[in-house]
């Protein structure tokens, strides 16, 4: 019989081993992020803390990270409005910030 310590310990192990990162475009730019992590997440690593404006002009920022408070989203190969918390980072993305909403 094994130790349930010991799998906890390989399950965890497992859980934080990542892909090759890839290269994503945001703004014309190239930026390195994993495959499957949230667009989201691959914007805050990249240094980009806001990544739309509202109407009036403000500089707006993830904020849930779960979906429901629409403040990250960007467009993602040509489609607006996609919430980037949602969005899973894939090779070759192509991405905009500045969305008005
Ligand atoms: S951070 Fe709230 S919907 Fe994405």
């Amino acid at each position: 019989m094994s130790d349930p310590t010991t799998q906890a310990s390989a399950a965890h192990r497992t859980a934080l081993d990542r892909p090759q990162p890839v290269t994503i475009e945001v703004d014309g730019q190239r930026v390195c992020a994993y495959p499957g992590e949230s667009l989201a997440t691959a914007l805050l690593a990249a240094g980009r803390r806001a990544v739309r404006t509202t109407a009036s002009g403000a500089r707006r920022a993830p904020y849930c990270n779960m979906g429901v408070c629409f403040e990250c989203v960007v467009t993602v190969d040509d489609v607006p409005y996609q919430r980037s918390c949602l969005v899973r980072v894939r090779a070759g993305m192509r991405v905009r910030t500045g969305v008005a909403r």
